[in-house]
């Protein structure tokens, strides 16, 4: 497929692709990894839509030099991908397993001698399960936990990761693990999930300064947002954007910049312990912003739980998770940051983007997305338009390298440039991995 030609980006705009460690790695039991609440949310029957579970996924664990050549291959400056906190401490406390960071330390020198930046997450939901059955993230020690872990990665790690991502997408772990009960811990407690918010944010907190104290690399956090479209125009439905907007799309972020919490349903301020907002408004040094879709709002029924209801967003090509493709929300959302957080926003990199098809090869073993390619160029352009409006805009990850398991949807949406076949693990780069190095890359 062609596309018009892509624009040019400021020299050192940073080209990548994203992946996450329970999603690819596989390998559960290998060198004392302990169980994360992933394992067990997977293993119990009736979660995963497919019944399967991410003990294999791609097993990256053992076929990680085959895809590091492939990130060579595309030409990218740079590899997001997340620690499994129980490689690293099999049971959340105590010593680090060596076995567990030597496969870390394996993966990021890989990068390094093939000039690919290093960019590590260090928490991608996949807590270890003996601290979920302390309590997880709605335990305040949860959070002390996770700096001590930071320490140890930085530790071994710290000379050599070129940014540090501390959290992803803490904004979905609280609603779909513990406030709907759709990802794991599966917890079913809607707005009183507030304390897994608060926790992870001063975990967040904690971790900076935990990495702050070993390393001198960037240090950033990965956010989900999604901005709000109004389905109506009544009062009702606009006080239900603003509540749903502060929900997604300021909880997480008015706190990290120093304004606090906003107004939501279920904030318990008894959690907040003096100090604690200071911790949480310890400098990043990049916003990372993950983006997917839209969300279409308008005001909820009477005697709804909630106080907007979710409609679907009409008038956009749709993907194959029915998630509507709308590049212009990005570059809206990209603007709204700006405007809402002014001089306090730091530089933005767009930490995931990207969209599942039904992708499978051809009769001749080759594997077109068309759909990726239209996806892709509408959203890259949308962050130079972002950066022309005057949006510090310095990095955009492509989620992701690989077909995966996508969490509740197992192996039945396809996100990658690259095609996996789970029976075999042979990879087979999509047109999109082609067309992304030769358009958008350009090494
Ligand atoms: C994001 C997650 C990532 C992947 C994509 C499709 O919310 O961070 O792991 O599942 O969605």
């Amino acid at each position: 497929m062609t596309t018009a030609p892509m624009p040019d980006f400021p020299s050192g705009f940073r080209w990548g692709v994203s992946t996450s460690a329970y999603q690819i790695e596989g390998a559960a039991g290998a060198d004392g990894r302990g169980p994360s609440i992933w394992d067990t949310f997977a293993h119990s029957p009736g979660r995963i839509v497919d019944g399967s579970t991410g003990d294999e996924a791609c097993d990256h664990y053992h076929r990680y030099a085959e895809d590091v050549a492939l990130l060579a291959g595309l030409g990218v400056s740079a590899y997001r991908f997340s620690i499994a906190w129980p490689r690293v401490q099999p049971t959340g406390t105590g010593a680090a397993n060596p076995a567990g960071l030597g496969f870390y330390e394996r993966l990021v020198d890989g990068l390094l001698d093939r000039g690919v930046d290093p960019v590590a997450t260090l928490f991608h939901w996949d807590l270890p399960q003996a601290l979920e059955d302390a309590g997880g993230w709605l335990n305040r020690g949860t959070a002390d936990r996770f700096a001590e872990y930071a320490d140890l990665v930085a530790a071994r790690l710290g000379d050599r990761v070129k940014l540090w991502i501390t959290l992803n997408e803490p904004f979905i772990h609280m609603s779909l693990g513990h406030g709907m009960g759709v990802h794991a811990p599966g917890r079913m407690l809607l707005f009183d999930a507030f304390p897994v918010a608060h926790h992870q944010l001063l975990g967040h907190g904690l971790a900076v300064a935990a990495l702050r104290a070993r390393s001198t690399s960037p240090v950033a956090i990965a956010n989900n947002y999604s901005p709000v479209r109004l389905a109506g125009d009544t009062d009702a439905d606009r006080a239900a954007g603003v509540a749903y907007d502060a929900l997604h799309n300021r909880l997480f972020t008015d706190p990290l910049l120093g304004q606090g919490y906003p107004e939501v349903p279920g904030l318990d301020s008894a959690l907040i312990r003096a100090g604690d907002l200071d911790v949480i408004a310890a400098p990043v040094d990049v916003l990372g912003v993950n983006y997917y879709n839209p969300t279409s709002i308008r005001a909820a029924e009477e005697g709804s739980p909630l106080p907007f209801e979710i409609v679907p967003l009409t008038g956009y090509p749709r993907t194959a998770f029915d998630w509507p493709v709308a590049p212009d929300g990005l570059r809206d959302l990209l603007l709204q940051l700006r405007d809402r957080y002014g001089d306090r926003l730091p530089p933005i990199q767009v930490t995931e983007s990207g969209c599942a098809y039904d992708d499978g090869p051809d009769a001749d073993g080759r594997v077109h997305d068309p759909e990726r390619i239209a996806y892709l160029a509408g959203h890259v352009r949308a962050v130079r338009e972002a950066i022309d409006a005057g949006v510090e805009v310095t990095g955009y990850f492509v989620w992701s390298l690989l077909d995966n398991w996508e969490w509740a949807e197992g192996f039945t949406k396809r996100f990658g440039l690259v095609h996996v076949d789970y029976a075999t693990q042979r990879r087979t780069p999509k047109s999109s991995y082609a067309w992304f190095r030769d358009q958008v890359v350009r090494p």
